[in-house]
């Protein structure tokens, strides 16, 4: 068990209850910064999933989130849109969690490298074992260890709606850095397609305690104009399950002729 695992702090029953409805359950570092330290209690979902006889992504899936096959679901049309087909050499994503995104997508396409960026000590090292990727250093919003132009796919899911905007739009800038001009980048952002009335009604009646971050918004033009002036064309959009609603996923494709 890692030193973040032994710090956390479980939060109140009532919390936890009604943030596993909506499939949120969270532990939180003593450590706490801007609220990048909150994630599943490693050693409980993993018992449980081992209990329910699924693999912890199915887990999270069918019975903490309430939404069998969300994650294939992305997965394909991802698939569809010629993201694997592209046969990336090598990945990264942030804030893959538990990896039910990082397996599904090792069984699509076979990198030679899959880097992570996990603030989750417990869960990264998890990861390292089990699927071989490399975690680098995590610290907010950097990709420090990651050199320009090095990687095909850059990914993180349900990962921009549990931080602050800050800590994405940092993490924008260094996800068009880091990938190679024909290289793909895929999020999900929870935009105003998201957030009709019925969707706010919802997330204001049911969803959301007892996180600090949880969820958070992001201009859907914002977005497409920031990764258009890092020379990162919006491919592709669909939308996706989170919590008692929906996030939008966002695909670009860097431009070949840029470097920047
Ligand atoms: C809601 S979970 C999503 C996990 C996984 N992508 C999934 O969909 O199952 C958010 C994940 O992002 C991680 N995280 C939070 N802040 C982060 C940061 N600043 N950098 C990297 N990972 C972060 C959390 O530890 C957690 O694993």
């Amino acid at each position: 068990m890692g030193a973040a695992n032994k710090g956390t702090l479980v939060v109140k029953a009532g919390v936890k209850r009604l943030l596993g409805r909506v499939g949120f359950d969270i532990v939180r570092s003593t450590n706490h910064r801007q609220g990048v330290d909150d994630f599943l209690p490693f050693e409980a979902t993993m018992r449980a999933a081992r209990a329910a006889g699924l693999s912890v992504g199915d887990y999270l899936d069918d019975v903490m989130n309430g939404t069998p096959g969300a994650t294939q679901s992305t997965i394909d049309k991802l698939g569809g849109l010629g993201v694997f087909a592209a046969a990336p050499r090598t990945v990264l994503e942030i804030g893959p969690g538990s990896g039910r995104y990082l397996e599904k997508t090792l069984k699509e396409c076979s990198p030679e490298r899959y880097e992570i960026y996990e603030t989750a000590e417990p869960w990264a090292a998890y990861l390292v074992e089990t699927f071989g990727v490399v975690a680098r250093p995590t610290a907010g919003a950097s990709l420090a260890a990651t050199p320009d132009a090095s990687v095909d796919l850059v990914q993180a899911h349900k990962v921009f709606n549990t931080v602050t905007f800050l800590v994405a739009a940092r993490y924008f800038f260094e996800m068009a850095r880091v990938t190679r001009p024909g290289g793909r980048i895929v999020f999900d952002v929870m935009t105003e397609n998201c957030l009709d009335p019925e969707a706010v009604h919802t997330w204001a009646t049911k969803g959301g305690p007892g996180h600090d971050s949880y969820p958070a918004a992001m201009p859907r033009r914002a977005c497409v104009d920031l990764f258009a002036s890092l020379g990162c064309r919006l491919e592709a959009e669909f939308l996706a399950p989170l919590g008692v609603a929906s996030t939008e996923v966002l695909v670009f494709q860097k431009d070949f002729d840029t470097a920047g």
